[in-house]
């Protein structure tokens, strides 16, 4: 018999909440039960989620509260809200007994001192940091299956250490490693500030967030990196909606060859469906992964194999959000790992 995982979206009214409902709602193991906007929303239909919901039926959209989210009795609760909502709401769901996935920030950085420099506000469940799964898929392997808190990754830090971790052994210190992002504006969300409108994006390109964007701790933590460990970290807005393209510099600590490069990514991601590998000396093109689950990756050598340049593309909202969230899921519920995503 098949039995469905009763699951709640909180944030399903938002870019990553909307994909995140088009996903599940064709999922074969699992029931959406209830979908939330903030509570400030409205109440509204299903089906005006997402266009790829159009004629579909499912749970009314309707304003979170916690009494009758929980009456709808989810397993499964993904939390698609601003960071400060959801370390707010996330401690309260575990409690009445839910499984928490986390697409905000609220419990990716394993120290609660760093969140009022890095996130703006003191962490209310410190002691909920050292529980959370970092939920990069590809690496969180067992970790994932007993978890009650998964950390879904943001967007940059996908698109950075998928393609950095398998090289880390292979780094020369103290040379900087140096990655230049770019983002889609569906990255900051659906807001309505000044600098993510049509007038200031369209025809222009800038860097911003130099040495203080969110996501260069939760970059250093998962590489291994200290705070003074030379790492350049350089965001840029993008005038297109949606997909990430970082490109990274690194330094061997001696001559490299493609071959050994090409092996090295092939023993961390043979298996792993949702990393494509670009044939050694080819560059993946942003517009092969905009509304998939794939992160792809290619490198160039440069100066006799001292050096490389790796680009890996994503969609934000897919890899950098939702469907690396139901990934996790997958991994949660003992599901094969593309199911709903394939
Ligand atoms: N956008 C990306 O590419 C991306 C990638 C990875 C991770 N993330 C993270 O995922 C989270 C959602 O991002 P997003 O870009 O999808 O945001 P968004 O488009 O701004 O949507 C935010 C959602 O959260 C709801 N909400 C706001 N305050 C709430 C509260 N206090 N309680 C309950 N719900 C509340 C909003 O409801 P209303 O519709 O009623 O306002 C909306 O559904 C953020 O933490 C973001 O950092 C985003």
């Amino acid at each position: 018999m098949n039995v469905r995982t009763r699951v709640s979206i909180v944030g399903a009214t938002g870019y990553s909440g909307a994909e995140l409902c088009a996903i599940l709602a064709r999922h074969p193991r699992v029931e959406l039960v209830g979908v939330h906007s903030s509570s400030g929303g409205g109440s509204s239909p299903f089906a005006s989620l997402h266009p790829s919901l159009a004629g579909r039926s499912g749970p009314a959209v309707t304003p979170f509260v916690l009494a009758s989210l929980l009456a709808s009795r989810p397993e499964f609760v993904f939390l698609a809200t601003p960071n400060e909502a959801a370390a707010e709401i996330a401690p309260k769901l575990l409690a009445s007994g839910c499984r928490v996935i986390d697409l905000s920030g609220a419990f990716r950085l394993p120290h609660a001192e760093a969140y009022p420099k890095w996130y703006g506000f003191t962490h209310p469940a410190p002691e909920l940091l050292k529980e959370a799964v970092y939920g990069l898929s590809e690496w969180a392997d067992g970790a994932l299956a007993g978890a009650r808190l998964v950390a879904n990754p943001g967007c940059y830090p996908t698109s950075v250490i998928l393609p950095l971790r398998p090289l880390m052994p292979l780094l020369a210190e103290g040379h900087a490693i140096v990655c230049d992002s770019a983002s889609g504006v569906s990255g900051a969300g659906k807001k309505s500030d000044l600098a993510f409108s049509f007038g200031e994006l369209s025809g222009n390109f800038k860097a911003y967030g130099v040495g203080s964007h969110r996501h260069e701790p939760e970059m250093r933590n998962a590489l291994g990196l200290n705070e003074r460990a030379p790492f350049v970290f350089v965001a840029h807005l993008l005038p297109v909606v949606r997909g990430i393209l970082s490109t990274i510099h690194v330094t061997f600590d001696r001559p490299v060859s493609a071959e050994e490069l090409t092996r090295t990514y092939r023993r961390a991601y043979d298996g792993k469906p949702f990393v494509r590998l670009h044939p050694a000396g080819t560059l993946p093109d942003l517009k092969d992964v905009v509304g998939t689950p794939f992160a792809d990756i290619g490198f160039s050598l440069l100066g006799e194999g001292r050096q490389a340049v790796v680009v890996c593309c994503i969609d934000n909202l897919l890899k950098g959000a939702a469907s690396q969230a139901v990934q996790n899921l997958n991994r949660m519920i003992a599901a094969g790992e593309t199911e709903g995503l394939s």
